[in-house]
């Protein structure tokens, strides 16, 4: 046997913990994998005094994740700690030093992956990312190896568990969003502070990893286009049901002739779809290429044994190269400036639900502002406002039309007497859209 891998645990949280105790409980046959003994030579927390059960137990621990990084027997870097900062400073000083880095930062990643994975194959290191996306659910590798003859098309993706849980919880148990916000909190799926989750952030960082992957090209999460979910009612899934649909989180990511499409928004699919049947806190990525046709990978998203199902196959990968001597994994070249279409050119149905005044004529105002852009009308629902008696809900469906036009149309709608509130505006996606 070769001696033993030094790792260094950035991190010791949810998931830090969780790949903590894989690494000690299952020592024996991940050493028999790797080739070699996986040794954790030292951790970084913010808060040492509250990990005196680890020190105890005889892990080095420290405040300072830069000392781990530079002691001499860490060999591989596994940074758990989230957030930019101080984390990518951490990823390159290791790169820097010559180790390789395990992370599940989609924040660093989205953001820096591409300068990090250059610097990386500049110091014939690796810098391996499986848990930023899609928690357990193995989708890097499978964009990086297994698919990498294909020519990819589109990737979609429910790839964040709050906001799928959120959703699932109002349509099956017809919750107003802040109930289903504060049920996920109790649960532990939303921080106190769910901006990230709830207005699409955090599936925008992992798109950008994604599209980066499947179109060879450097995507950052400020070329994905994102709506959040903060004024979808739980009236919206019962009518999206009556006209055959379900919502979803959807991030997508596609290869049109004008060139990248990235969004991730509140979209009504069919209930048909695949992704339609995704509940709860899973996620599940969809990849389509000119070879394998479609190919649907659905699991858990989040949580300390998923994470570090991920994570510690990223270690014991790193770790069986060095053992037998082989070169990291070569990168294939990236397009660092690719084109992306604009949004208002992308053709998408529409579902519009708004407040408006119960009263004659109201119809005939609100179709005139919708022929003045040319966007055709393909369906109109009437229902007594939930709260107001003197206001009615209508939910209007559109033919395909621009996503510009459709904008002018809300524009005018914001301005016409005939509409109280703009209630909510959702994409669907079925197939007949974009082509
Ligand atoms: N949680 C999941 O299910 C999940 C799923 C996929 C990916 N991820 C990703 O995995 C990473 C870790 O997530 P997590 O949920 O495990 O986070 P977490 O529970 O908040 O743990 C973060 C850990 O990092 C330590 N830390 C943070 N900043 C530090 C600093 N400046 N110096 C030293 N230590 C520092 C914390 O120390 P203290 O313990 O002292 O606070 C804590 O141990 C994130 O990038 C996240 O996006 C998480």
């Amino acid at each position: 046997m070769q001696k033993s891998l030094g790792i260094g645990l950035l991190g010791l949280g949810v998931v830090g913990r969780g790949v903590l105790e894989a690494l000690q409980g299952n020592a024996r046959a991940y050493e028999a994998r790797c080739g070699r003994r996986l040794d954790v030579r030292a951790a970084a927390v913010r808060n040492v005094a509250a990990r005196a059960d680890l020190a105890a137990g005889g892990l080095s621990l420290s405040d300072d994740p830069f000392a781990v990084v530079a002691q001499d027997d860490v060999d591989v870097v596994v940074e758990l700690m989230g957030g930019e900062t101080p984390a990518a400073d951490c990823i390159e000083a290791a790169l820097s030093a010559g180790k390789s880095v395990v992370t599940a930062n989609k924040e660093v990643m989205a953001k820096q992956g591409p300068a990090l994975l250059a610097l990386a194959e500049e110091r014939g290191v690796e810098l391996r990312y499986e848990a930023s996306v899609g928690g357990g659910i193995p989708i890097i590798g499978v964009l990086q190896r297994d698919l990498q003859a294909n020519d990819v098309s589109s990737v979609r993706a429910i790839i964040n568990g709050t906001t799928n849980y959120m959703i699932t919880e109002m349509s099956q148990e017809g919750k107003a969003y802040a109930e289903a916000l504060s049920e996920a909190q109790r649960l532990g799926y939303a921080e106190a502070d769910p901006t990230n989750d709830v207005d699409g952030i955090d599936a925008a960082f992992k798109l950008a990893i994604l599209a980066s992957l499947a179109f060879h090209s450097r995507v950052g999460p400020d070329d994905v286009h994102c709506e959040g979910i903060r004024s979808l009612e739980a009236r919206d899934f019962v009518h999206a049901r009556d006209l055959g649909y379900a919502i979803r989180m959807l991030a997508t990511a596609r290869q049109t002739p004008d060139g990248l499409d990235l969004r991730v928004h509140p979209t009504l699919v069919p209930v048909s779809d695949p992704m339609a049947a995704v509940e709860g806190v899973l996620n599940a990525v969809s990849v389509s290429g000119d070879l394998i046709g479609s190919v649907v990978l659905e699991g858990p998203g989040a949580g300390a044994g998923a994470t570090s199902s991920a994570v510690v196959a990223d270690i014991l990968d790193v770790g069986s190269r060095l053992a037998s001597g082989q070169a990291p994994r070569r990168l294939r070249p990236i397009d660092p400036s690719p084109q992306l279409v604009p949004l208002s050119n992308l053709r998408v149905r529409t579902y519009l639900r708004l407040e408006v005044p119960d009263r004659a004529g109201v119809l005939a105002e609100l179709g005139a502002v919708f022929a003045a852009e040319g966007v055709s009308i393909a369906s109109v629902l009437q229902t007594p406002h939930p709260q107001r008696s003197q206001s009615a809900d209508l939910i209007v469906t559109t033919h395909v039309c621009t996503d510009g036009a459709l904008q002018r149309v809300l524009d005018g709608l914001e301005l016409s007497d005939s509409v109280i509130e703009l209630g909510v505006r959702l994409r669907i996606e079925d197939g007949c859209d974009n082509d």
